[in-house]
């Protein structure tokens, strides 16, 4: 028996009818953060239905964020309910903070390496102008600035709500149901369910230590994607950052497409990273410019709660993404921009983001020496994370929570069929200083896989 009070004589036995009982359950508390589910076998059986209808109803709940999946563990209630986030941001968002003491889970950048903004917004509130419906929507000063920094000579540039905002207003333009798009797995979580929600299909492309692996890309093609989209800085999760000389080969990918007669995907370039990346920029727009879309965000140099980042390429796409966006929000608000513009040209806070690039540089190699020392070998990361293999993702998350430590497990990371490289966790490192390298070395040390012989303790 469940236990599950709604059940008893319960009518209405499809997934939806199960998945109501238990979200009213859940709501009336009779299950609690954190409580387990029923197995389906289990419900299966007390309401005389298949396990494939109780399957249904916890995915139902699953999409809901009440539930998530711990794998073969079971399915439980969250903790907070947060059903404003997309199904594998919640599947990231993992057990309470109860005696937590340093969250590495997030992938955000360290509030103390922002730059103050203070000056800007002081100055922002002299210079706020009025502006009319048709303007012009990006500054022009702002867009010299851009261009006079972009990596390749683009014919537009414009300015869109974050790197995921510019990501997700191309590919509305790109994908129409059942159109495949080929994404890095492992690879940002957000995309995997943007692609979904789009009607796409996921292609996973695999990584090594010089970006995209050309032979995985050619792979992919074959399945004719509409677009590749490819983080070509610091990778999240593996904090790989792509080679000149990679970048090259992947355009030699696409280009021996384009001479077999086969129409060339679009590549959107992601650079979320963008000023605090410790690699030189890199992208394809080098090579083939009028089918790539290159964005930079501003994020985790400047400020996540900014939400802006540039966006350019070929203007027969970003006059659409922008004539689009007009028939909405219109354009990102030039206050915002007149923040950005000031941050990009005053010393002080050009300095600062230098400066917040060299401590996260720092920070990777004093936490990579003191895995080494523990005989845990790692590459120096670019960007905020680490990929660590660790032996069991679920251990490995409860291990460190049980020395207050929360990381984000590597499943959610990964594209549904890819290929398993085993289990993962992601650690944000770019928050451990170097004074608690040693501390944090030593808790990852203790779920790492790969560990040499003979060495560490
Ligand atoms: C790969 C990737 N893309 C985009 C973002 C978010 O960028 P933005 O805040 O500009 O939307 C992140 C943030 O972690 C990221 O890791």
């Amino acid at each position: 028996m469940t236990g599950i009070s709604g059940f008893e004589g319960l009518e209405d036995r499809t997934p939806r009818g199960i998945a109501a009982v238990l979200a009213r359950a859940i709501r009336a508390g009779e299950l609690g953060p954190g409580d387990r589910l029923p197995t389906v076998r289990e419900v299966a059986g007390d309401l005389g239905v298949s396990p494939a209808t109780v399957s249904a109803a916890w995915q139902a709940l699953r999409r809901t964020g009440l539930v998530l999946s711990r794998g073969r563990a079971g399915t439980f209630v969250r903790e907070t309910p947060r059903p404003w986030l997309s199904p594998r941001q919640q599947q990231l968002s993992g057990p309470g903070r109860h005696g937590l003491r340093l969250d590495l889970s997030r992938g955000t950048p360290d509030p103390a390496l922002l730059p103050p903004l203070g000056p800007a917004l002081e100055r922002v509130s002299a210079r706020a102008g009025t502006w009319a419906y048709q303007d012009e929507p990006v500054l022009p000063a702002l867009r010299e600035v851009l261009t006079a920094t972009w990596p390749h000579r683009a014919e537009a540039v414009t300015v869109v709500d974050g790197a995921t905002d510019g990501v997700a207003r191309t590919l509305e333009q790109l994908v129409s149901y059942g159109d495949r798009v080929v994404l890095e797995s492992p690879g940002f979580p957000p995309f995997f369910d943007l692609v979904e929600a789009l009607g796409g299909e996921v292609v996973p492309v695999a990584l090594d230590a010089a970006g995209v692996r050309p032979a995985s890309l050619a792979r992919a093609l074959e399945s004719r994607p509409v677009a590749v989209v490819l983080q070509p800085r610091a990778h999240n999760p593996t904090g790989v950052s792509m080679t000149p000389a990679r970048a090259e080969e992947l355009a030699g990918v696409l280009q021996r497409q384009r001479r077999r007669g086969l129409e060339l995907p679009w590549v959107l370039e992601d650079d979320h990273s963008g000023a605090i990346s410790a690699a030189p920029d890199v992208t394809l727009g080098a090579f083939v410019p009028e089918r790539v879309v290159h964005l930079r965000s501003f994020s985790k140099s400047h400020g996540p709660d900014l939400r802006i980042a540039a966006l350019g390429g070929p203007a027969l796409l970003v006059d659409r993404i922008v004539a689009r966006r007009m028939l909405g929000p219109g354009w990102t608000s030039r206050m915002l921009q007149t923040i950005l513009l000031d941050l990009l040209s005053q010393a002080r806070s050009m300095d600062e983001v230098a400066e917040a690039r060299r401590q996260y540089f720092g920070r990777q190699q004093a936490l990579v020496t003191a895995l080494g020392d523990l005989g845990v070998p790692v590459a120096t990361p670019d960007g905020i994370n680490l990929w660590l293999p660790v032996t069991d993702e679920r251990e490995a998350l409860l291990h460190l929570a049980a020395v207050g430590i929360r990381v984000a497990g590597g499943s959610a990371f990964l594209a549904a069929d890819a290929e398993m490289d085993g289990d993962h966790v992601r650690v944000t490192s770019g928050l451990v200083t170097p004074d608690h390298a040693p501390e944090v070395a030593a808790a990852l040390a203790g779920v790492a896989r790969a560990r040499l012989p003979g060495r560490g303790d």
